[in-house]
């Protein structure tokens, strides 16, 4: 298959100074394997959704709207976004034919006195409701401000209990924030920039997506069977949606934005030639936008969630041959994941990787900190049966994990049992160190996600800037994150 490249949306308006965008949320089907339909939940009728580009500085408008069967909450993932535009998973978008009272709501354990709200289902079983939330009908209207660094975000689903499975069926689309200082370095562009979205999914016979949901019109019951616990896995690679695409270009440099956009599958990536050379992946930005100054992998480990911009030359293989990118991780189907072909020379390739690119990113030290806290993410028990928990807990939304005033500096010492992708809400942060050790080449730049490895600590440190209000973190594996794998931070 070609590799798709998800379509740019187009503003319903720019005036004001903000682009607005209308964005529906429905079922449809598509060909993703050959010759047979499947059905999704998308943003605006493809998978991956339209990929909005937006300028830094300039806000950026969603109207969502829910024509999905169940409630969903949208979350742009990596953006500085006020509280009440960041998605918290209470805050609902119903569907028309949603019940409108709790006692009613699927999924409601049903608390008399409480109003509409969102609230959470039985399977985390908490059996709270959460006072704050604010829940609409049909549509909501999401603002970016997009003032920030410029960088690929992503934006998906967040409604609580039940992330991973909508994340599964389709709600995922690209976000892509730029500015002019970027714009002036030269680096590859037009058709030699490519966002890859890499998902992995498994599939029925004729072709449905399959994924081992305790219910699955996702309304009431949670969570997902009991040998999926640790996160579900496909066995298929999707690059743009595309089952190990193919695309074909020629021999000039790439700059290639990859998101690992899958539930729970880690990948390690390498470029091979046919003549079973290795390119180099030169890493030019990491989750929050560029680097200081590149850095050269010849494999590169990349967890759910995160996001690595990298330049890698074609003209370093020969015409007519295929650049294989392959997941060392994988096993079987799953060490592939899509090839370039080189069809032709590259007509004069005046792109170029500077060696410096960013001179804006924060210098947080040590002793900036005004305080030290520390999380393990472990598995425990939760509501009787087996969860995924932040320091003991499990996610509760009445509950307020961190209090942090707007400006602190803070370290955070993170802990896990197994594989944890640690994501937090509205800020980006850096690695100060992994086990005990400097951080790793791949650890450069901007994090808004740590990969932590089994039995691995680190450290990162942030200034919590930008809005006030109720933010998130947590595990981006989508199935812990669903079983409890996620705590409030309360900016103040
Ligand atoms: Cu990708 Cu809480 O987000
Ligand atoms: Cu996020
Ligand atoms: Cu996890």
């Amino acid at each position: 298959m070609p590799l798709p490249l998800p379509a740019v949306a187009r503003p319903v308006s720019t005036d004001g100074g903000t682009d607005r965008y209308e964005i529906v949320q429905r079922e449809t089907s598509a060909e993703i394997l050959p010759g047979l339909r499947t059905p999704l939940w998308t943003y605006g009728g493809s998978f991956p959704g339209p990929t909005i580009e937006a300028r830094r500085g300039r806000p950026v408008t969603v109207t969502h709207r829910n024509e999905l069967p169940v409630p969903t909450v949208v979350h742009l993932h990596g953006g500085r976004t006020p509280a009440d535009s960041d998605g918290y998973p209470t805050d609902l978008v119903l569907p028309a034919a949603w019940p409108q009272t709790p006692q009613t709501m699927p999924g409601m354990p049903g608390m008399p006195g409480m109003d509409g709200a969102g609230g959470h289902g039985g399977g985390t079983g908490t059996g709270m409701t959460d006072p704050r939330a604010v829940t609409s009908r049909l549509r909501r209207d999401y603002t970016f401000p997009n003032d920030q660094r410029p960088t690929l975000l992503w934006y998906h689903d967040h409604r609580m209990d039940f992330t991973a499975p909508a994340l599964w069926r389709g709600l995922a689309g690209l976000h892509i924030v730029r500015d002019d200082a970027e714009d002036a370095l030269g680096l590859p562009a037009g058709p030699h920039e490519i966002p890859l979205m890499i998902t992995d999914r498994a599939f029925t016979a004729d072709g449905a997506l399959t994924y081992p949901s305790l219910d699955p019109a996702l309304r009431d019951r949670p969570g997902v069977t009991e040998p999926h616990l640790a996160g579900v896995l496909g066995d298929v690679v999707l690059v743009n949606g595309a089952p190990w695409p193919v695309h074909e270009t020629d021999a000039a440099r790439h700059r290639l934005r990859l998101l690992n956009a899958s539930n729970a599958r880690h990948y390690e990536l390498e470029a091979r030639t046919e003549d079973g050379r290795r390119l180099d992946l030169v890493q030019i930005g990491a989750d929050q936008g560029l680097l200081a100054a590149p850095v050269t992998h010849r494999s590169l480990p990349i967890a759910p969630a995160e996001r690595y911009d990298l330049v890698v030359d074609f003209a370093a293989a020969p015409v007519g041959s295929l650049v294989r990118i392959v997941n060392r991780l994988g096993t079987g189907r799953t060490r592939d994941v899509m090839a370039f072909r080189i069809a032709r020379p590259a007509p004069a390739d005046d792109s170029r990787i500077p060696p410096r690119l960013a001179t804006d990113l924060p210098d947080w030290r040590r002793e900036d900190a005004v305080r030290t806290r520390d999380f393990a993410f472990r598995a425990g028990r939760m509501n009787g049966g087996h969860g995924w928990l932040i320091g003991g807990r499990p996610f509760d939304p009445a509950r307020t994990d961190v209090t942090v005033p707007l400006g602190d500096t803070e370290i955070w010492r993170l802990i896990a049992d197994v594989h944890h992708p640690v994501h937090l809400h509205l800020v980006g942060f850096r690695i100060l160190t992994r086990g005990g050790r400097p951080p790793l080449p791949h650890d450069a730049g901007l994090k808004d996600t740590v990969s932590l490895r089994p039995g691995e600590s680190a450290e990162i440190i942030t200034r919590f800037d930008g809005y006030r209000g109720r933010y998130l973190f947590h595990c981006h594996n989508a199935e812990h994150e669903d079983m409890g794998m996620m705590a409030n931070l309360e900016v103040v």
